[in-house]
């Protein structure tokens, strides 16, 4: 689990990420992030049964889940390339030349030790911050100067290290607010309430408790997300970004702070994700999990890549072993 928060000009929870929300960031918008805990009502919980009978059938639920998207790269072939990229904040290089891809169809891990730069890449490939040079290439089409919500439109979607949700709303409708990323609808549409807004509400109401139903929070959708436990507000993070339809899954360090029950079952949910057509990049600390989860892992130290490949080669790779397996958390923080 991670201990490390950077200093430096700028850098705030997650690093300076700034919310600038237009409307149509909504769905990367992050303008709350307390953690839970305190003043937690008593939970309502929902059988999804009573008001949507069709999720009751596991089918259904894969069915509406499943990404349906139009992806260029055939599975196997890179859905996402870093080329070369450095990012640099004031004298200090964060990310140092990185060079790997991600393939369309597998969970690639990314893993090094605290401030190795793992969630600068993130923040590379969603479009937070600019390298400072190299390119990110998604899909075909460079990421170059996209806006975040364009980055979010392509295909990526991320969660983030600190859970970052709408903590007054629903957990339905943070999901929700995912899934209008994606609506057509333009704006007098939506303010005349055109038949085509209301389908695509009805519709993103229908996908979003489909999708609270998959990541196993179905019977919390209509509490509030800040009462919802620490775990579930994880899982709620990732239905929120599976609802933007994203080619590319990004999760910044998903079982931070889980049991290791929990950490099985987020496991479980990743492979199934992956399943169902997702491509999934996961920053995690824990081994074990990264271990049975990943089919490929990066390994960055000091902001380069110092080994990638399967799961067994990284994990036996003495320089592997060295910077981040064998060093005690003190010395490497
Ligand atoms: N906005 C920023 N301003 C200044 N320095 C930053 C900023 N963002 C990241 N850094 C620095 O860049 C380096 C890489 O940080 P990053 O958060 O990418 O590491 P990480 O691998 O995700 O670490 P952790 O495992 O602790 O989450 C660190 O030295 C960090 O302090
Ligand atoms: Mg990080």
């Amino acid at each position: 689990m991670s201990t490390h928060e950077p200093g430096g000009v700028g850098a705030g929870a997650e690093h300076g990420e700034e919310f600038r929300g237009t409307e149509q960031d909504v769905a990367e918008a992050t303008p709350e992030k307390d953690l839970p805990g305190g003043g937690v009502e008593e939970p309502v919980v929902v059988d999804v049964a009573d008001v949507h009978p069709e999720l009751a059938d596991p089918e259904v639920v894969a069915e509406k889940v499943a990404s349906d998207r139009e992806v260029h790269a055939a599975v196997g072939e890179p859905l996402l390339r870093m080329e070369d990229v450095t990012v640099q904040f004031g004298g200090l290089t964060a990310v140092d030349g990185v060079t790997f891809d991600i393939r369309r169809g597998e969970i690639l891990g990314l893993i090094g030790p605290n401030g190795a730069g793992k969630t600068t890449c993130f923040n590379a490939m969603t479009g937070v911050y600019r390298p400072t040079s190299g390119s990110v290439v998604f899909d075909g089409e460079p990421v170059g100067r996209k806006k975040r919500f364009q980055i979010t439109q392509m295909g990526i979607a991320r969660t983030f290290q600190n859970i970052r949700l709408f903590n007054e709303m629903t957990a339905l409708e943070n999901v929700v607010v995912g899934t209008d990323a994606r609506h057509r609808t333009s704006v007098p549409g939506a303010v005349f309430r055109t038949p085509r807004h209301r389908r695509e509400e009805r519709e993103g109401i229908d996908r979003a408790m489909a999708l609270l139903e998959f990541v196993g929070v179905g019977g919390r959708a209509t509490d509030k997300a800040r009462n919802l436990s620490y775990g579930d507000q994880r899982r709620l993070e990732i239905a929120r970004a599976l609802a933007t339809e994203p080619k590319l899954l990004c999760l910044d360090e998903p079982a931070a702070g889980f049991n290791p029950a929990e950490k099985e079952a987020l496991m479980d949910l990743i492979r199934q994700i992956r399943d169902d057509g997702y491509t999934v990049l996961l920053i995690e600390h824990d081994m074990k999990l990264v271990r049975g989860v990943t089919d490929r892992i990066v390994v960055l130290e000091f902001g380069k890549v110092i080994a990638q490949g399967t799961p067994d080669a990284v994990t036996s790779d003495p320089a592997v072993i060295a910077a981040y397996l064998g060093v005690p958390d003190d010395a490497t923080a």
